[in-house]
């Protein structure tokens, strides 16, 4: 079975996007999704696909899933899917990749609630944006947390942050 994970970058309030489109600028973070998700596939909503700007997607070496509900939808260089479980079934036997969830919030509720999560990566931002997107609510009791990186703010970035991962807690 290929391993499920998660990655997200989200405010104080748990806020992820606005307009859809992300609300920060935060270079060392993207380098952290980047490197990552790198040679993995990643998960997303038909929202997030549509928030990537046409000429940095599909996200390059990664295998660029999409879900939709929208059965016509096509994409070029992407797999699509109707069903999270459709997906997750399609790369069952993939033992060498992670299967990451890389939202937006539609699709991170999804695989929250189906509990099929072994980690998640989360960059938790020292600062509040005007979102209109949020990560869902989730009990931190439940999980494991080890700090993975600390950002302090400086010309690159206007806020500091910290990459924690977390595993369930059994
Ligand atoms: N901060 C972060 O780390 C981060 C990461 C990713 C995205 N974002 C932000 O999140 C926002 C987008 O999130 P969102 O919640 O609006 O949208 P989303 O989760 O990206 O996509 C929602 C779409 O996914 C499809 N979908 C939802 N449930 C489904 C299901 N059960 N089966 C199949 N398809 C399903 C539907 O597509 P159809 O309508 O085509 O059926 C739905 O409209 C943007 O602001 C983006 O910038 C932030």
């Amino acid at each position: 079975m290929t391993k499920v994970s998660l990655i997200v970058a989200m405010d104080r309030n748990r806020g992820i996007g606005r307009d859809n489109d992300l609300m920060w600028h935060l270079p060392n973070d993207m380098r952290f999704f980047k490197e990552t998700t790198e040679n993995q596939i990643v998960v997303m909503g038909r929202k997030n696909y549509d928030s990537i700007p046409e000429k940095y997607r599909p996200l390059p070496n990664r295998e660029n899933v999409i879900l939709t509900k929208n059965t016509s939808f096509e994409a070029s260089n992407c797999s699509v899917f109707h069903s999270l479980d459709a997906a997750l079934r399609a790369y069952q036997s993939d033992k060498n990749r992670k299967f990451f969830i890389i939202g937006g919030g539609q699709i991170y509720k999804l695989a929250l609630e189906a509990k099929i999560l072994e980690e998640m990566f989360i960059t938790h931002i020292d600062g509040n944006y005007d979102a209109d997107t949020f990560f869902p609510d989730f009990n931190e009791s439940d999980w494991n947390k080890e700090l993975l990186m600390s950002q302090a703010i400086d010309e690159r970035h206007r806020h500091g942050f910290k990459v924690f991962r977390y595993t369930p807690a059994k």
